[in-house]
């Protein structure tokens, strides 16, 4: 983090104090406040974080005026079109592109660790055939802590690299095990001649008595969306992650704890809480009626899939759904599809509307992700496991960063207490 000879000044009942300002490789500078209690007795007031940086960070930026999102410099466009889940996924771990040499042994070292270790099949089976995907994916990550001990110590930089991969490997055999255990359907193994997009895409949808052909264009956009989710900066279950791992928690309870996060539909909970919504708008002629409702502060309903902490602007990651949306839906023959129908006319509309202009309120990456999601062949319930199965690179890239980090101390955030004063304990026969 480089530092500079600027800083600002903070006068509190009458006393002025010096806080340096730290400088930025793209977007907002930040005013180091870590010294701040120490010296001056107060602290800040942040409730959601909109204004404290929380770490420094090299792996994600995004410009949410500008619609911007890069990884390591390079912009998602670029990625979503030229690259692939998994070059993107050791772009994100290690800083830089892999060299062909480099990009083969990652896949080999991937490949190497899909499937999960057979007792965990068991633990499948505990859960009630209606539990959602999620839930079983909260439970099986974490239930890795207990199958594999030796890539648990979080100071030893071999088990660190060795947790990661595990992760990136078993991620997708889980989320296609939970999906077939709540379909009620055997259990498919992973195939390590298939890429990673492909063999996900079989293990949901293979049954023993019918293979499944993988088609390459919706491999291709199964690549897509996983590239488009890897990661996002410090996002509310990358917080989450950072947070749990700071008191040196193990990396899969810590990444199962992203898995919590995520799954709440102000984040990633959104795509499935999407689909349903435009289902239930079901013809545009409703769209008004919704937009409306959207607007009323007296309704909780809000449009799922739009606006954005950051993005001020187009989320870059829905322009390339979107473009994706019309691709698979024209390959399948249902350009036709009324959800679609549904969900253009309501981006117009609401982008027409000076609610959702006046606050700057766009697509995000959720909106249209379901729609490919569903014509795949997936449930709705399927659509944030497969976020997860997408962002557990980000989670993993940044809990490293972390743990790598000299100044790491444990995550704990000040309040502002407005309970009672101190008071004495009265006994129950005197209240
Ligand atoms: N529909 C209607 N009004 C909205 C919406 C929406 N989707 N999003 C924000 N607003 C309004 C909100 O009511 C508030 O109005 P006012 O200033 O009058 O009180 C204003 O816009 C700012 O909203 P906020 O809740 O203070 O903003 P935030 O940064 O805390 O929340 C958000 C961001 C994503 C949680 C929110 O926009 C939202 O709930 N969107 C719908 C859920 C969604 O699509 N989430 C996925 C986010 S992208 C993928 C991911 O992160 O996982």
């Amino acid at each position: 983090m480089a530092e500079t000879t600027r800083s600002a000044k903070l006068t509190i009942d009458g006393k002025e104090y010096d806080l340096p300002i730290l400088t930025a490789t793209a977007g907002p500078d930040v005013i180091d406040i870590r010294k701040l209690y120490a010296d001056v007795g107060v602290f800040t007031y942040d409730p959601g974080f909109t204004s404290t940086a929380s770490c420094d960070s090299t792996i994600t930026f995004i410009d949410g005026e500008e619609g911007l999102l890069m990884h390591r410099g390079y912009p998602i466009d670029q990625l979503a079109e030229k690259s692939h889940f998994l070059e993107v996924c050791y772009l994100l771990l290690y800083g830089d592109l892999p060299s062909t040499t480099q990009l083969e042994d990652f896949e080999d070292r991937v490949t190497a660790h899909t499937m999960l270790h057979e007792q965990m099949h068991f633990l499948f089976r505990g859960f009630r055939r209606d539990s959602h995907p999620m839930a079983i994916m909260v439970g099986m990550v974490g239930a890795l802590s207990a199958f594999y001990h030796d890539s648990l110590d979080i100071n030893d930089p071999w088990q660190r690299e060795v947790a990661t991969i595990r992760m990136i490997a078993k991620m997708p055999t889980i989320a296609a095990m939970a999906y077939k255990y709540t379909v009620g359907q055997p259990f498919v193994y992973p195939r390590n001649d298939l890429d990673y997009a492909s063999n996900f895409l079989r293990m949901c949808f293979a049954v023993p008595t019918a293979d499944y052909e993988v088609n390459p264009i919706l491999s291709r956009a199964m690549d897509r969306i996983f590239t488009l989710h890897a990661d996002h900066e410090q996002n509310a279950s990358t917080s989450t992650v950072r947070l749990a791992s700071s008191s040196g928690a193990n990396p899969f309870a810590s990444i199962a704890a992203g898995i919590v996060c995520l799954w709440g539909p102000a984040h990633g909970g959104a795509n499935q809480a999407c689909l349903e919504m435009l289902k239930e708008i079901g013809t545009p002629d409703r769209i008004p009626e919704y937009i409306k409702r959207a607007k009323d502060k007296n309704d909780p309903f809000r449009l799922m899939g739009f606006g954005h902490r950051v993005y001020k602007n187009f989320d870059p990651r829905a322009k390339v759904m979107k473009q994706s949306a019309d691709e698979v839906l024209e390959l399948l023959g249902i350009e036709d599809n009324p959800t679609l129908q549904v969900a253009k006319e309501l981006e117009k509309q609401a982008l027409e509307d000076d609610y959702f202009v006046s606050k700057k309120l766009f697509p995000n990456v959720d909106f249209y992700s379901g729609i490919i999601l569903e014509a795949m062949g997936f449930p709705t319930s399927m659509f944030t496991p497969i976020f997860a199965v997408s962002r557990t690179v980000g989670w993993i890239s940044q809990w490293k960063e972390m743990i790598a980090d000299p100044q790491l101390k444990i995550g704990r955030p000040r309040q502002l207490y407005k309970g009672a004063e101190l008071r004495d304990y009265v006994d129950i026969e005197n209240r």
